[in-house]
């Protein structure tokens, strides 16, 4: 999937249906990047950092939220909903390999979310003006490129 901040490839169940147990990805962040928002509901997730360099923040429920940075040859840990996203950092675009604990892939996107809802339920929940929330992603955005200066 060629996305307008990089690119996601993904391997499951559905792409080749011999392999039963894990999903497997691939993506590119090109620099300035954010992979957005997002969580899977149905496996925990392991990256692998191949080159570059990012910053990945997860929260969890009640404000807890934590952020890290990381380098070729790390590896971050995402457990099952816990929502995170991923900042490229540096010149050099980032390559990490995913891999998922189950063969289906699911994600849950913040701008798929937001659009799925009402624009008063934003409003109300968020303390936010309808201004502010009509300019919102209307469709998933995945990985978004850096906003021009
Ligand atoms: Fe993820």
């Amino acid at each position: 999937m060629e996305l307008p901040g990089g690119e996601l490839r993904i391997v499951s169940q559905k792409e080749f249906p011999i392999q039963n147990t894990l999903t497997g990805a691939t993506m590119l962040l090109k620099p300035g990047a954010l992979r957005e928002m997002h969580w899977h509901p149905n496996a925990d997730e392991w990256q692998f950092y191949l080159s570059g360099r990012a910053r990945v923040t997860i929260f969890g429920a009640h404000g807890r939220t934590k952020t890290a940075a990381f380098a070729p040859g790390e590896v971050a840990f995402i457990k099952q909903g816990f929502g995170h996203f991923i900042e490229q950092v540096g010149d050099e675009p980032t390559r990490v390999l995913i891999l998922f604990n189950s063969p289906v892939y699911e994600e849950i996107n913040i701008s798929t979310w937001l659009a799925a809802n009402p624009a008063s339920i934003i409003t109300d929940n968020f303390g936010i003006s309808k201004e502010l929330a009509d300019k919102l992603p209307k469709e998933s955005v995945v990985i978004a490129a850096p906003q021009a200066a």
